[in-house]
């Protein structure tokens, strides 16, 4: 197939477009760097440097129609998006419905889409299934949400088809490429960067939660397997219409255990600080995620944490300054 993929030099756009050249697609890329970088586009993919935002643009990169698009390209910090909401709305749902205009007018017939956990907000049940109330708690979840109804109604009206994949908590590293983002707001990377740097600060928020260690339950789940779910819903994505997805491993673990592992992994100390709980931090967050396995025969491979934490440890240790260093 020949492919777009939009966010493709950051983390999980990266590793899932070389997964895709790996299966022989035609891949190109769609990035203004603005979070990623330049250095994570896979070898031979041409990547069209510029925001989704430009028309003229994306006039150019359309030139040629796609068979289908992968959408990763979002601002994604959720404090960012509370202090300052209006730049979500224009760079997530204002980019994605120019995006949207150039599919729906023939750009592809396929459209696989990250969404997100934080469409869920503060679930009642866990496991959270698809169906549960959508619900987000901040502005970033709304733009996501949004995100996802424009696409559905797209979908609705075009016979596009569309996949939105809910991720909950990306972590590991593969292939050469891992997380750099600035600031770091993910736990793995805060944990495993103040292993290796002094002026790197790591905390735990909260040890009183309704849980069996007190800290915070997450699931996490590995940027290749990720990556191997977009590739199975590029490949299922034949019927028209919109479909949601959660990607998780559907077994949480909590902050206690990861830095247990993080200790075992490393071989080094690791005994963070105690600190009064974030407001807003659900207990417990877990994917139901039986509808990718049905559908896409998908199953997580590499998400237990211990491969989690050794893909990733190997990609800090070797990129202690990320892409730079
Ligand atoms: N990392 C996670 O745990 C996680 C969880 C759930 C959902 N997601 C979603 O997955 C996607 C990828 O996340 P990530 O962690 O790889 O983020 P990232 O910041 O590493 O990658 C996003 C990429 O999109 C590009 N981009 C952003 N806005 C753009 C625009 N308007 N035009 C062109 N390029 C633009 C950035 O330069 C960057 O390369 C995002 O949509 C995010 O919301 C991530």
């Amino acid at each position: 197939m020949r492919i777009l993929v939009t966010g493709g030099a950051g983390y999980i756009g990266s590793v899932t477009a070389a997964l895709l050249v790996e299966q022989d697609h035609e891949v190109e890329i769609l990035d203004d760097l603005s979070t990623g970088h330049g250095e994570a586009v896979p070898d031979g993919v041409i990547l069209h440097e510029g925001a989704l935002q430009d028309d003229d643009h994306l006039d150019r990169v359309f030139a040629q129609p796609f068979d289908a698009v992968v959408h990763f390209a979002a601002f994604s910090l959720v404090g960012e998006s509370v202090r300052d909401p209006l730049k979500y709305w224009r760079n997530n749902v204002g980019g994605t419905l120019n995006l949207l205009q150039r599919v729906a007018t023939g750009g592809a017939r396929r459209f696989v889409f990250s969404s997100t956990a934080a469409v869920y907000g503060e679930p009642d049940a866990v496991p959270i299934g698809e169906d549960a109330q959508l619900a987000p708690v901040n502005p970033y979840g709304h733009t996501k949400l949004a995100m996802e109804r424009a696409l559905a109604d797209a979908a609705e009206a075009t016979g596009l088809s569309a996949v939105a994949l809910r991720y909950f908590n990306a972590a590991g590293a593969w292939g050469g490429r891992g997380e750099d983002h600035d600031p770091e707001t993910h736990l793995i990377p805060r944990l495993l960067r103040s292993l290796l740097s002094e002026g790197e600060t790591f905390a735990v928020f909260g040890d009183d939660y309704p849980t069996p260690d007190g800290t915070c339950i997450r699931d996490y789940i590995h940027v290749r397997d990720l990556a191997e779910a977009h590739a199975l819903a590029l490949a299922w994505a034949e019927q028209p219409g919109f479909h949601a997805m959660n990607l998780g491993t559907g077994d949480g673990h909590s902050v206690q255990e990861i830095i247990t592992a993080a200790s075992r992994v490393t071989g080094l100390t690791v005994a963070p600080p105690v600190q009064p709980r974030r407001p807003g931090d659900p207990a417990r967050l877990v994917a139901a995620n039986d509808r990718a396995r049905r559908l896409l025969g998908w199953s997580p491979r590499r998400s237990d944490v211990d491969s989690l934490l050794a893909d990733a440890w190997e990609w800090h240790r070797t990129h202690p300054a990320g892409y730079s260093g």
